[in-house]
Formats: C-alpha cells, sequence, structure tokens
C-alpha cells in the first residue's frame, strides 16, 4: 500500500476522507495524522481525528497535534459550516485514544526522513501551516516527498471564504505560497472539482442505508454540513471536498485536470489566499501542479459507499 499522511482540520469532509483512507488499508496505509488549526481550532481538530479514528475502530492510529496558528496571521475558523465542535451532527463520543506527545511537524519531518525517498505522500485537507512549517524547518524533506495531494484553491468557481479565495488557502496563504514554491509534485482538489461532488438526498440515504456507525454518521455529518452550501450556493447538497483527495489516491482515474502554474496571492487585501491558475496556460510560469477540474461524480459516490461498508 501506498504510505499516507494525513494532515487535516476536522471538519465533516475532513471526517469523511480519512474515513475512506481508513477503510482501504490494500491500498493506502496511514502513517499518522497530523491536525492543524483551521475549520475550528487545534484542541478541537486534535480532538475530533481522535473520534474518526475510533469510528473507523481503528485507535491505534498515531495522531498528533500540530501548529495551532497560522505561519503570520490570525487564525481564521469556519464554525458558520461545521458547526461549534467542527464535527456538528452525529452525537460521537469523546475520544479516548491519547494523542501522541510529538509535535505533528516533528512527526513529518521523522517520518519522511525515516522512509526512502519518494515513497510517503502528503495529504494535506486543511490550511498549510504543519507542511510549510516542515518544509522550512528541515528543507532536505521535500525531494523525499512522493507526491502532495491537497484540498484547496479555486479558479472558475472561486471563492467560499470571500469572492477571491477558498478557505484553506486563504486561512494561511504564507504557507500554501511556501508549499505551491516548494518544488515537490503536487495534485490540487480545488473548488472546481470539490464542488461536483455533492451529497444529494439518494447519496445520503445510501449512506444512511449501510446501517454501520460510520455509514449512519457519515449521513448525519452531510446532513449538517450541506445546509451551508445549499442556502450560500443553492447547491443540491453537501460538496465532499477534501475526500476528493483521498478518492484520488484510491482511483484517480474518477479525475481529470491540466498540469499548470498555480501561484498563492499574499498581498493583496482584496484577493488575499487566491489560486491563480494559468488553467489557459498564457505565462511562461513552469506548470508545478495537477490543477483538477473534474471527475466522475458517480463513480466517485459508488467508491465511497463501497468504501465505507467495509469499516
Ligand atoms: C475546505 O475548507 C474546509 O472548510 C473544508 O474542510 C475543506 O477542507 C473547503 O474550502
Ligand atoms: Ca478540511
Amino acid at each position: 500500500p501506498r504510505k499516507i499522511i494525513i494532515d487535516t482540520d476536522p471538519g465533516q469532509d475532513d471526517a469523511v476522507a480519512i474515513l475512506l483512507a481508513l477503510a482501504s488499508p490494500d491500498e493506502l496505509e496511514v502513517l499518522g495524522i497530523t491536525a492543524v488549526a483551521g475549520n475550528v481550532p487545534l484542541p478541537l481538530t486534535a480532538k475530533n481525528a481522535r473520534i474518526v479514528c475510533e469510528l473507523a475502530g481503528r485507535a491505534d492510529v498515531a495522531v498528533y497535534a500540530g501548529c495551532d496558528a497560522p505561519i503570520a496571521r490570525k487564525l481564521v475558523t469556519a464554525e458558520h459550516v461545521h458547526g461549534k465542535t467542527g464535527l456538528d451532527g452525529p452525537d460521537l463520543p469523546d475520544p479516548v485514544m491519547p494523542l501522541q506527545e510529538a509535535h505533528a511537524v516533528d512527526f513529518i519531518i521523522d517520518t519522511l526522513r525515516a522512509h526512502a525517498p519518494g515513497t510517503v505522500t502528503l495529504c494535506p485537507l486543511g490550511p498549510l501551516t504543519n507542511i510549510a512549517t516542515a518544509f522550512t524547518r528541515a528543507p532536505d524533506i521535500v525531494s523525499r516527498v512522493q507526491e502532495i495531494v491537497l484540498m484547496g484553491g479555486a479558479y472558475f468557481e472561486v471563492g467560499n471564504i470571500t469572492p477571491a479565495a477558498e478557505f484553506n488557502i486563504y486561512v494561511d496563504p504564507e504557507a500554501a505560497d511556501i508549499v505551491f514554491k516548494s518544488g515537490a509534485p503536487i495534485v490540487v482538489m480545488p473548488l472546481d472539482v470539490t464542488h461536483k461532488a455533492l451529497v444529494t438526498k439518494a447519496r445520503n440515504d445510501a449512506f444512511r442505508a449501510l446501517g454501520t456507525p460510520a455509514g449512519i454518521a457519515v449521513a448525519q455529518m452531510t446532513d449538517f454540513f450541506e445546509r451551508f452550501d445549499k442556502e450560500k450556493y443553492g447547491s443540491e447538497g453537501a460538496p465532499l471536498h477534501d475526500p476528493c483527495v483521498t478518492a484520488y489516491l484510491l482511483n484517480p482515474d474518477l479525475f481529470s485536470g491540466r498540469h499548470i502554474n498555480v501561484a498563492v496571492e499574499t498581498t493583496s487585501e482584496l484577493t488575499l489566499g487566491m489560486t491563480v491558475a494559468d488553467w489557459w496556460r498564457v505565462t511562461e510560469r513552469a506548470p508545478n501542479a495537477l490543477f483538477i477540474g473534474d471527475l466522475d461524480a458517480e463513480g466517485f459516490f459508488t467508491l465511497l459507499t463501497d468504501r465505507l461498508a467495509r469499516l
């Protein structure tokens, strides 16, 4: 199986992404889960990550707490989307599994150094603070990364936190800038694709019909999480942003995109955190990412539901 580190700020959609990974041990080996401040403050994301591991019956997974604030800015959170706990919807028990003592950034650095170059993939599902801090502190690890498959940014779909920016990039644009300039191979799941991964009523019913704790919890999470997008965008249901990352690792053929240059705005007040994606290749800037634009939504939900059934 492919070795991955999930860097996350759960978040209902983060939770589903983690469940999908833990339900797929033949393809994905989760070396650890690193929590970052984002949707809610760090103590809650570190707690929610463990709640999700226990929901998957995987109290053995190592969960690390990382950075509690962006590199150069005050934390912006998203309780308006995810609720007070970050995981509103299901009524899940507090975790009993421990949080690891090491800092997430140290874990990321040590893990990349301990494994052969090109054998560990990073899966960031929140602001890029932990990853950028690790790259800055230990530049030698950048060339050891197999791939970074991240959720963040937007191009045609522009913003969900400001008119110009997607939440994960907006919260820590300096971190995103470091990652996009790092030279590591990057695959990006922007809003352009995640807004096509919508939990319709029928798809939600299919989760609930699994009748398992994980299936029911996912249905309840997406019931809660869809409110924001239904009200804001008139969308059909909850967009499963972060699970696009895990689904891509399981079946990249479900997705299509372009190798292009992606740059992050870090100074303008108006467009802070905008991912300037050279989709039409109108600049000379060298491609630094595979920017995904479309997915096979039916295939994605079939994969997700089938895998959740295994938990
Ligand atoms: C991203 O922001 C968070 O609210 C979600 O978990 C996702 O990672 C979508 O913009
Ligand atoms: Ca997230």
